[in-house]
């Protein structure tokens, strides 16, 4: 008797162990999913109240509402099939013969699963629904924002950080993607919102400038903007390519307005890159003179000969006041050159490009917009003057340099100047990508400082 009795209590512990643990299961999954769930409800209200808060479809990143959803759905709807049998079966135990036969009661059992399990479950369905509820308690904290986007006031920038939803998966696979900031912006948030104030698909004010001190400082890239670029008011034909190389561009092609000079022949006195006579004499023949400062400048036509003749083919100029004579020499030797350009106090990029070569407005604070190994040549002359760069800032450029140009290509340092006593540390800079030394030339600028004009060829790498 005393041992039938023990027996159907283990018999029934293992019966409620069955039905516990599917439950148990169910109720993690459930829990997890809730809450999820609980998120995303207070996207899909957000993306009502204000559609450029988050994806259109109320997805944040991996986040797929509708499938989380269904989810939900289906696993409420299994516990309550769960609970719906527990109790018929109950029910069928009240009634059964073969169960009131056994030696546990009936009504043991009963007590039993009503109490421990139906309950049990119960609650946990209550639970489960009121964690989905609360909405009055809900705080903005626990809503998943695109970045940055509470932190600009205007609506237009608001828009640009905000993320966009594909309408076909892309050439990438993404989903949703971001139109990119440079995280700077958020110290120039005052800059940045005038900046971005704006009628959409109106003029934009007169203020690229705004938009160059912007990058300067960092707030690089900058945001596009849905406005109309002013232009000069009358645009002249840029000149044919057999003239316009070796000539000064019409005044009429520039907006002057932010500018002290107004004209290309204030320019020509003021500056000497816009001096074609001096600029023709650049990287041609090197004067066998005592002017030191002629001693580190190489032809094109001796860097050109280290490599087998047409091997450079492309290129870029890196350097500060280009006005793309680099550019304009290399183009007669079939060599396609991109100079980069600001426009510090001089139409640099529209000088570049009204002679026919190719501007990258883009200052070094960015990766360039190049793939690795691409590069036959890096020019770089007066970008790194005096030394002014951070080294570790100067080290990351360096490194993005070195990431462009293909294995073979050149990096011509051209009259790099520093002070004699930090010239080791620019050294080490510049040799530590182990290139092999075409050209490497010191020579004295003044009594503390010192040039340096390398030709350094990228080794293959076969990793
Ligand atoms: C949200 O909660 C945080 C801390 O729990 C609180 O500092 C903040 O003021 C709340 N925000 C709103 C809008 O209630
Ligand atoms: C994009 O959405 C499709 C269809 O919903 C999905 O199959 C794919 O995995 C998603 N891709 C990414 C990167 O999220
Ligand atoms: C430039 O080319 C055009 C057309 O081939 C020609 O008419 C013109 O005279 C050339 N100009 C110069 C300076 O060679
Ligand atoms: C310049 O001087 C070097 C040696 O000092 C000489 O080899 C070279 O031929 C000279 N070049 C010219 C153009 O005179
Ligand atoms: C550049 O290419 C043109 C056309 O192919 C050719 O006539 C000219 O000689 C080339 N110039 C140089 C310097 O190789």
């Amino acid at each position: 008797m005393e041992k039938s009795c023990c027996s159907s209590v283990f018999k029934l512990s293992r019966l409620v162990t069955v039905f516990m643990v599917p439950l148990f299961v169910i109720f993690v999954i459930v829990s997890i999913v809730t809450f999820h769930k609980f998120y995303s409800l207070r996207l899909l209200e957000d993306s009502c109240t204000d559609r450029f808060r988050v994806g259109g479809g109320g997805g944040y990143a991996d986040f797929d509402v509708r499938a989380l959803s269904e989810r939900i759905q289906d696993a409420l709807q299994r516990i309550v099939t769960l609970q719906e049998k527990l109790q018929s079966n109950v029910e069928k135990m009240d009634k059964s013969k073969q169960l009131r036969d056994q030696k546990i009661s009936g009504s043991e059992f009963r007590q039993f699963l009503e109490e421990e399990v139906i309950q049990e479950l119960y609650e946990a369905q209550i639970r489960l629904r009121l964690i989905r509820m609360p909405k009055a308690q809900l705080n903005d904290s626990f809503t998943v924002e695109d970045p940055l986007i509470n932190f600009f006031a205007v609506e237009e920038l608001r828009k640009y950080v905000s993320s966009k939803q594909t309408r076909r998966p892309g050439v990438s696979g993404m989903n949703q993607t971001y139109n990119s900031i440079g995280h700077a912006c958020v110290l120039m948030k005052k800059q940045l919102e005038d900046y971005m104030q704006y009628d959409i698909g109106s003029y934009c004010a007169d203020d690229w400038d705004l938009g160059q001190k912007l990058i300067l400082g960092g707030c690089d890239p900058l945001p596009m903007r849905r406005c109309l670029a002013r232009a000069p008011r009358i645009y002249q034909s840029p000149f044919p390519i057999n003239e316009s190389l070796w000539k000064l561009p019409d005044d009429r092609n520039v907006r002057w307005s932010k500018y002290q000079c107004r004209s290309f022949s204030c320019l020509q006195k003021k500056r000497v890159q816009f001096d074609m006579d001096t600029e023709k004499l650049k990287w041609v023949t090197v004067t066998n003179t005592t002017s030191t400062r002629l001693r580190g400048e190489f032809s094109i036509t001796d860097v050109l000969s280290v490599k087998p003749e047409g091997e450079i083919r492309i290129g870029i100029d890196i350097s500060v006041g280009s006005t793309g004579t680099f550019g304009a020499r290399m183009k007669e030797k079939n060599v396609t050159i991109i100079t980069t350009a600001l426009n510090s106090d001089a139409p640099f990029s529209e000088t570049i490009s009204l002679r026919g070569l190719i501007p990258l407005y883009v200052s070094t604070n960015t990766r360039l917009p190049l793939f690795d190994n691409t590069m036959d040549l890096i020019h770089t002359s007066e970008l790194l003057d005096g030394g002014w760069m951070d080294l570790k800032a100067m080290d990351f450029v360096l490194f993005d340099w070195d990431r462009v140009l293909r294995p073979g290509g050149l990096l011509w340092i051209d009259m790099f100047f520093c002070d004699k006593k930090e010239i080791d540390e620019f050294m080490y800079l510049f040799l530590q990508f182990s290139y092999r030394k075409h050209k490497w030339v010191l020579s004295p600028k003044s009594k503390d400082q010192i040039y340096l004009s390398a030709l350094l060829e990228k080794t293959p790498r076969s990793l």
